[in-house]
Parts: C-alpha cells; structure tokens; sequence
C-alpha cells in the first residue's frame, strides 16, 4: 500500500473542480485518508517547491501556489504514486494524454490544477509537509476495502 500527496491547485479550487478532481482519484479505487484546505504563505510554498528553486518558473510558482487555497489530499493504494500521476497526464497540458485531469481542465504548464509526488522520496516529504500522523486515516481503519 502506497501513500502519496495530491493537491488541488488553487486554479482548479478557483474554478470550482475540488470534486471533479477528486472523484476522478476515487473512481480509480484510490483512497482518500487525509484531506484539507490550506493557503500557503509564499515561504510555504518556496519550501514546498524547493527541489525547483533554481528553476526559472520558480517565482511564478510558488506565486501562483500562494496566491489561493489549495486542497491537499493523501491518496491510498497499491501503486498510488504512479498511478495519480497518470491520471494527473504530463505537467504540460498540451503533452498530457487525452483523458488525463491536465489535458481535460490546465490552463496552461503552470495552473496545471493538481500535484502530486512523483517518487516514493517525494511522498515522504511532502505527505508530513502538510498532514501530522493524527491527520491521516489508514484504510483499514475507514474500514473500507480498496476496490482495486
Ligand atoms: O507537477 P509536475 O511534477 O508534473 O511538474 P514539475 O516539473 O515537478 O514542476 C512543478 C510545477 O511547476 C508544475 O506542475 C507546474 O505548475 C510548474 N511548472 C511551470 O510553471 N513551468 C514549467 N516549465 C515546468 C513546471
Ligand atoms: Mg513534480
């Protein structure tokens, strides 16, 4: 059982695609075990987008990170990882696959409306970056059984 960190960007919360995007996970059997609404502080999300700092969209980033809510969820399932990133498609939605959350609903490479981590090392980062043990059900204890 995996667990990785999605969130809604603050595009998708805007245009009103909280639970579009959310039943698209769940439609696929994924588990939701946490979720929240936060607005990050823009040294939130400098420190949550720091493997980009030298990037060149970094600013605008986390500019646009900050400048609304985000919802943030933790996804459980067997392969949750890659498999939310295949629902998310490629982070240009001009390359994303048809079907995908970014090919139906991005605007553009940057409000591309949802995140989530792209490894195992990236999920254990960003998962306690926004959830405290307390705040993050196990399955078991939804006491449901993954449809996958
Ligand atoms: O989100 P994903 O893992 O697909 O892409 P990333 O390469 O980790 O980049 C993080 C985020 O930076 C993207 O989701 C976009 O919002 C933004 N970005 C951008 O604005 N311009 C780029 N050329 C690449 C990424
Ligand atoms: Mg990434």
């Amino acid at each position: 059982m995996e667990h990785t960190l999605v969130i809604v960007k603050p595009d998708a919360v805007a245009r009103g695609l909280i639970g579009e995007v959310i039943r698209r996970f769940e439609s696929e059997g994924l588990v939701v075990c946490g979720l929240k609404m936060v607005r990050l502080a823009q040294k939130e999300a400098e420190g949550f987008y720091q493997v980009h700092r030298a990037r060149p969209f970094f600013d605008s980033l986390t500019r646009f990170m900050a400048a609304g809510p985000c919802v943030a969820m933790v996804l459980a399932g067997e392969g949750a990882i890659g498999r939310v990133r295949t629902l998310m498609g490629a982070t240009d939605p001009a390359k994303a696959a048809e079907g995908t959350l970014r090919r139906s609903f991005a605007a553009s490479i940057e409000k591309n409306v949802v995140h989530g981590s792209d490894s195992e090392a990236s999920a254990a980062f960003e998962i306690p970056y926004f959830f405290n043990r307390l705040e993050i059900v196990s399955p078991a204890e939804r006491g449901e059984i993954s449809v996958m």
